[in-house]
């Protein structure tokens, strides 16, 4: 996940450049933060210069909400409204739509609590022009108890901008002609897992997915932006169960919950089915995450890799 700070104040010794560094510091490892610093570049609104060609500081500008998942804004109250230059930044966006709907977190370092709220109340209203969803909006003021506001704000922003991106992604049945893309992920995801690798190297021939799999309708993609971010198959036993046969994950885009996604999913196609029980031969390297997931182990099997962890779940 990435997160872009955006600051409202141009001043070198701005505090609320320091906030947004604050929030840098504390922002969990996982989770990239990259400062935007540009809107000091950008003209100002024109759409008469955006139709005659648009100004590289304008493309950046664009490119870096693009790709970024949530905002931070932290900005002053000037003139009881927002600073000139960030309604202009935001001006620049409005139309072109790369803030429409985002998770965006905005506050203002204060020197006192009642200070700068008709510039959040100000900002609030020109981004609701982009539907964005607001994160805070409340002023922190610099003091002993600003580090840990600025930590709270920063983990609301994340859990609301993980939740966004969860609610993004769609999990359909997968097509005959995506065998191959569902494949070469089913190698990506594999070989960035240092416990297959070596087996799986020596044995490429492991990574096969059947047909008649595909063809029948047990096999689930998660997708996301229209892109292919995960898959898992759940097939019908004999004894009526259903059985987990292979869940896998683009290695970019592991601990995001996309896996557990698709478990429920392959839960629910297995209810659906009448199975009362969901196995799976887990990998014991995953074992934490199936236990996370309801499963129980129940014992180990061999496999053609190597010991293999017997679990079940109750549906
Ligand atoms: C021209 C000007 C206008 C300001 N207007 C307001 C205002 O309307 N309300 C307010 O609370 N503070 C106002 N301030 C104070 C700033 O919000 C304050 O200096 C803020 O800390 C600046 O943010 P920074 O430290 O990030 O640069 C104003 C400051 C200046 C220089």
């Amino acid at each position: 996940m990435k997160i872009l700070g955006i600051c409202g104040s141009l001043q070198r010794t701005s505090g609320n450049l320091m906030l947004l560094n604050h929030a840098d510091s504390c922002t969990p490892p996982d989770v990239e933060f990259v400062l935007f610093d540009g809107i000091r570049e950008l003209p100002h609104f024109n759409p008469d210069i955006d139709r005659e060609g648009t100004p590289e500081s304008v493309t950046r500008w664009r490119r870096a909400l693009t790709d970024s998942d949530a905002v931070l804004i932290a900005s002053p109250e000037y003139g009881f409204s927002l600073p000139g230059v960030l309604k202009n930044g935001i001006d620049w966006v409005i139309g072109s739509g790369e803030l429409e709907g985002k998770v965006v977190a905005i506050t203002a370092a204060v020197p006192a609590p009642e200070r700068g709220r008709r510039g959040l109340q100000a900002l609030r209203d020109t981004l609701s022009a982009v539907r964005a969803t607001i994160v805070g909006g409340e002023p922190i003021a610099k003091g002993p108890e600003f580090g840990r506001y600025v930590a709270e704000l920063v983990r609301s922003l994340v859990a609301e901008a993980a939740n966004r991106w969860m609610s993004d992604i769609v999990i359909r049945p997968a097509l005959q002609s995506e065998r191959s893309s569902l494949e070469a992920l089913q190698w990506r995801a594999s070989l960035a897992n240092s416990g297959d690798r070596d087996s799986l190297l020596t044995n490429p021939d492991a990574i096969a997915l059947p047909v008649g799999q595909i063809a029948d309708g047990h096999v689930l993609v998660a997708q996301r932006d229209g892109v292919m971010i995960g898959f898992a198959a759940v097939l019908p036993r004999p004894d009526g169960d259903a059985e987990l046969d292979a869940l896998f994950v683009e290695p970019r885009l592991w601990k995001r919950g996309v896996g557990r996604l698709l478990v429920e999913h392959c839960a629910d196609v297995a209810r659906g089915r009448a199975s009362r029980i969901l196995h799976v031969i887990g990998n014991p390297h995953a074992e934490r995450f199936y236990l996370a997931c309801a499963f129980k182990a129940t014992g180990a099997v061999e496999t053609r890799f190597g010991v293999g962890l017997a679990m079940q779940r109750g549906l």
